[in-house]
């Protein structure tokens, strides 16, 4: 496994991080296509084996599941100090006032919970799933400082957002001496490369490390344009993301499939290669629902793709409507 800094922080990453929003009690939250406990463990177990130690998951993931089954896998394979978990915070977790959302009342309640779902007394990173448009920035920033200042987090981060929204959060977070962001959980694949316009190199200028989210198009890359799987079938996020593919996104996957028999390597290991080579990419998060599906992720890191099939890779690419959080 390689292992890099985490942006500009003196945390050391592997350069994959497991996505464990995979991992949860199927009829628990919004993804019915999760993998149960029982099947969870050997992948999670084979992702600690390979050295990985960085996962991500969140309190709204299987409606707080997924941080229960990572918690007790993590404890049963690995040592809490060798390893980083990082959770997210703003997904609605009960019905009524409260129950969502950025405020300190919220960020709070939400970080104790966490942590006792995950059995653990501190994450590594806690990220703030969207912006909230209806809680003050300040707000949101001083009550992370604080979750940081308690010890009840090592680092902060954030996901999916306009630039220019997370750009002023982090002004104020410098303005005020409050913890700053240490990364960007953003999506970013070679079928939506519309942060490449303004948050990567935002990101970049503010030494923020970057972690994209599903940088295998959530499978798409993958396979042919029309096969599916159950979790496609039943992916509704996913479709949300899909909802307005165009000719250009089909030439996209066939360029992949292309490159990948020219080299024999699976495809995944092509369209990881390509999230891989961004400079500014810390550790992209990617998704197995089997152990395959790692080893694919890993021989990735070894693949080192040309500058022409990059450029080959990212020819047929149109400019996309910002999708994921909008
Ligand atoms: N911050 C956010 O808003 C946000 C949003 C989404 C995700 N995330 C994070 O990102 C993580 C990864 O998301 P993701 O699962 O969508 O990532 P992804 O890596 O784009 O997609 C994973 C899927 O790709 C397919 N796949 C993976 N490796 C493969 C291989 N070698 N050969 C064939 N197919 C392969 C599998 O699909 P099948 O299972 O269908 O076979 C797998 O479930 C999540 O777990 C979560 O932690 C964050």
């Amino acid at each position: 496994m390689d292992y890099t800094k985490l942006g500009s922080t003196g945390l050391d990453v592997s350069r994959l991080c497991l996505g464990c929003m995979t991992y949860g009690i199927p009829d628990r939250g919004n993804h019915a296509w999760t993998l149960n406990e029982e099947t969870s463990r050997p992948i999670l177990r084979a992702a600690v084996e390979a050295g990985i130690n960085f996962f991500d998951t969140a309190n709204v993931y299987s409606d707080g599941t997924s941080e229960e089954i990572v918690g007790r896998a993590l404890k049963d394979f690995t040592r809490r100090d060798e390893v980083v978990i990082a959770t997210k915070v703003h997904g609605r977790m009960r019905p009524g006032p409260n129950g969502a959302g950025l405020s300190r009342k919220a960020i709070m309640a939400e970080i104790d919970a966490s942590l006792s779902r995950l059995g653990t007394d501190y994450v590594d990173l806690y990220q703030i799933h969207r912006f909230d448009y209806d809680v003050p920035i300040e707000e949101t920033l001083e009550a992370l400082h604080d979750v940081v200042k308690a010890g009840k987090a090592r680092y902060i981060g954030a996901s999916s957002m306009f630039a220019w929204q997370f750009a002023t959060m982090l002004h104020v977070s410098e303005a005020n001496g409050w913890t700053r962001f240490a990364t960007m959980q953003d999506y970013l694949n070679l079928l939506y490369r519309e942060e490449e316009r303004e948050m990567l190199p935002l990101c970049d200028a503010e030494g923020v490390g970057v972690i994209p989210w599903s940088p295998l198009a959530r499978g798409r890359l993958t396979r042919d344009w029309d096969e599916t799987t159950g979790r496609s079938q039943t992916d509704e996020f996913g479709k949300t993301l899909y909802a307005h593919t165009v000719e250009a996104d089909r030439k996209v996957v066939e360029t992949v499939a292309t490159i990948a028999k020219e080299r024999d390597v699976p495809r995944a290991q092509v369209a990881l290669a390509w999230v891989l080579a961004k400079p500014e990419v810390s550790a992209p998060i990617i998704g197995a629902s089997k152990t395959a599906h790692l080893d694919d992720a890993i021989a990735a890191l070894e693949l080192g793709l040309t500058d022409r099939e990059i450029a080959r890779l990212e020819e047929p690419y149109v400019p996309h409507a910002v999708v994921g959080f909008s």
